[in-house]
């Protein structure tokens, strides 16, 4: 979003994102898990920070997203809220805490907005999950929906694979994503899937597509910002593009600090009192 643009909004909110898909102008969107972090993100101009269930990848360290908590999530989305000014706040509600059950799934998303002071959540599926996005919409929180690759679902799929290259997955997913803006989601991401199927949807739909993997037919884009920063040097899907490399980039500034300690050159006389 040009900065001229943003400044017309005091805050961005699910309606500003509507319009913005309205107007054209494209949806930057990246992950956030901390209060540090989540200030830089925000103060740089990002529309959206998703407290994603990545977290349990990148923050905990854990193969999947699937073992993270509520409790967890919360943590991480209250340091988040407590940095930022303008963008808008998406919490993912983590796996087990929606799937089957629209009562705990209205609970869990009540905690969040509750306890962390996001400003909407984000749940993955379609039709499966139609009846706790209903209940939780029906509480006045915000829903943004999650087709394609749902990580949740890794061992359903069985791979980190581009899904929806078949016909009838991809006619499923048209449906869903449909069926998402029907029930009253104010936005939905595609994680993985063709290109031409996500500028597709995108244009079936009045509200907004943000990809992550699906191309540039889409109405914005998110990634992982450890994977954006290059801090997750061992990950490289095709669809990411890494800004920097600050892996190595810390590793040589720790290095050199190892280096100073060792050598008594840190602290100098200037750096003590
Ligand atoms: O948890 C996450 O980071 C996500 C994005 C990949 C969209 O859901």
């Amino acid at each position: 979003m040009s900065a001229a643009v943003r400044n017309k909004y005091r805050r961005i909110t699910t309606k500003v994102l509507v319009d913005m898909k309205a107007n054209g102008e494209k949806i930057s969107m990246l992950t956030a898990y901390d209060y540090t972090m989540a200030k830089i993100v925000d103060r740089a101009g990002i529309d959206v920070i998703l407290v994603g269930d990545s977290a349990s990848n990148v923050m905990a360290g854990h193969e999947t997203t699937l073992p993270i908590t509520l409790d967890q999530m919360i943590y991480h989305a209250s340091s988040v809220v407590r940095a930022i000014e303008k963008c808008l706040v998406v919490v993912d509600l983590p796996f087990g805490t929606y799937q089957g059950n629209s009562r705990s799934a209205l609970d869990s998303a009540i905690r969040i907005m509750k306890e962390s002071g996001g400003h909407s959540v984000k749940m993955e599926g379609g039709k499966e999950i139609a009846e706790s996005v209903t209940r939780v919409l029906s509480a006045g929180i915000p829903v943004m929906g999650h087709l394609g690759l749902t990580p949740q679902a890794i061992y359903k799929f069985g791979s980190y694979a581009v899904r929806a290259k078949e016909e009838e997955e991809a006619e499923k997913l048209k449906k869903d994503a449909i069926l998402l803006e029907e029930l009253g989601c104010f936005a939905v991401v595609l994680e993985k899937v063709p290109a031409q199927l996500a500028e597709e949807v995108a244009k079936s739909l009045t509200i907004p597509v943000i990809g992550i993997g699906a191309g540039d037919g889409v109405d914005g884009q998110v990634l992982v910002i450890h994977d954006l920063l290059g801090m997750t040097h061992e990950f490289s899907p095709r669809f990411l593009r890494r800004y920097l490399d600050l892996y190595r980039e810390m590793g040589d500034a720790i290095k050199r600090y190892i280096t100073d300690v060792k050598t008594q050159d840190f602290p100098n006389k200037e750096e003590q009192y």
